[in-house]
């Protein structure tokens, strides 16, 4: 559920009366702000994370018969990105207390046709980027981060949008912030950001009139076969009303998480989401895994939830497993074994910013039953 008040009105009304509803003015500002609060040169706001993602992956260059690096512990939108290139995802295996990327395994996946690496920062919680920025500079690669769960969040003191060559974020209806569907790229480097604008919006370069001739402002040149990714000035007005309330919007989401460790701490059954004290989690999911030899199953505990008025969920289904990946690319179950049984185990409570102490108190007690009716 999003988190709005009267300011998102405020600024939206604003827009409206200015008469100018598509990417204009609302944009820049939205653009400017997201920058600075990160601490990135470069801000381009799309209208997802998977356009920002698609514009990065060809800002880097990559084309058909490429590899790009990723994890299959993730939603669609992360490797279908590559696939857009007719290039081949190339999945690594995540680690198993965090289940981001596993760093260790993915200098052996590299081959002379990886272009990009594109770690997710899952539930919001930062991957090591240290050790996936060392082997991907020492081999030349760029790190796209996908970043879609982890706004705001920072890691060994910075923020998230301000280390890799490209961070993406998604400001879906259930982020931290949101614009309805919106994303952001960041990134330090000028002529990659450049380059996103530009295919952001059709492949034009409305700045070939100031190079190459004195025509008024009309004149715009096509550079490339771009898409229609831009962010409406009504979203980027929603955005900024959000962002200015995203700290304080993070900080509720990691008191509830906070106060359901708390609760669940105690019970062997169940193993508390991983967290990392050089880093500010997100907190965008809580992702509980089971000790399933005290259940029936993890379909058993989401129906008694649901029962208890608990709308839980599982995040993700991996990639491997789905049907598109294992005919594409003769995947099997069994390819990524710590994605396929962290996945089998995994249940996400729900967490957002506008939970009320009762929401949270109802989702405890319902655990708790839950697990006292298995005998823990
Ligand atoms: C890990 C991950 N990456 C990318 C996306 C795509 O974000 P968007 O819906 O803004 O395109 C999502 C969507 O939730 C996601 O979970």
């Amino acid at each position: 559920m999003p988190d709005l008040d009267g300011c998102e009105m405020e600024e939206i009304n604003d827009a409206l009366r200015s008469g100018w509803v598509t990417t204009g003015p609302k944009t820049k500002q939205f653009e400017k702000e997201f920058a600075a609060y990160v601490g990135a040169k470069h801000a381009i706001a799309v209208n997802s994370c998977t356009a920002a993602m698609h514009l990065a992956l060809d800002a880097v260059g990559v084309q058909r018969g490429d590899e790009v690096i990723t994890t299959p512990y993730t939603f669609a939108a992360t490797a279908e990105v590559i696939r857009y290139f007719d290039a081949r995802p190339v999945f690594v295996d995540v680690d198993p207390l965090y289940l981001n990327i596993n760093p260790d395994l993915i200098e052996r996946a590299i081959t002379p046709k990886t272009k990009a690496i594109i770690p997710v920062h899952l539930a919001g919680l930062p991957v090591e980027l240290d050790a996936i920025r060392e082997v991907a500079t020492r081999r030349g690669i760029p790190v796209i981060e996908d970043s879609a769960h982890a706004f705001p969040a920072s890691y060994k003191g910075k923020h998230i949008g301000s280390i890799s060559e490209f961070t993406c974020f998604s400001f879906y209806a259930t982020k931290t912030i949101t614009t309805g569907e919106g994303g952001m790229i960041t990134t330090d480097n000028a002529e990659w950001a450049e380059r996103c604008r530009i295919m952001s919006l059709h492949g034009i370069d409305k700045n070939a009139w100031k190079r190459y001739t004195s025509e008024g402002k009309w004149y715009y040149e096509i550079i490339a076969p771009g898409y229609k990714y831009n962010m409406t000035d009504i979203a980027a007005a929603m955005g900024l009303a959000q962002l200015r309330k995203a700290e304080k919007m993070r900080a509720r989401r990691r008191a509830i998480a906070m106060q359901y460790n708390e609760a669940f701490r105690t019970y062997d059954a169940v193993q508390l989401p991983a967290d990392r004290s050089d880093c500010d989690h997100a907190w965008h999911l809580y992702m509980l895994r089971l000790h399933l030899h005290h259940f029936i199953d993890r379909a058993h505990v989401m129906e008694m939830l649901k029962h208890r008025g608990i709308g839980a969920s599982v995040h993700f289904i991996p990639l491997h497993m789905h049907p598109y990946y294992r005919e594409q690319y003769h995947c099997t179950a069994q390819d990524f074994p710590v994605a396929r049984a962290e996945y089998l185990r995994e249940i996400s409570l729900p967490i957002y910013s506008r939970m009320s102490d009762e929401d949270v108190a109802q989702v405890i007690a319902a655990v708790i039953d839950v697990l006292a009716k298995h005998g823990c």
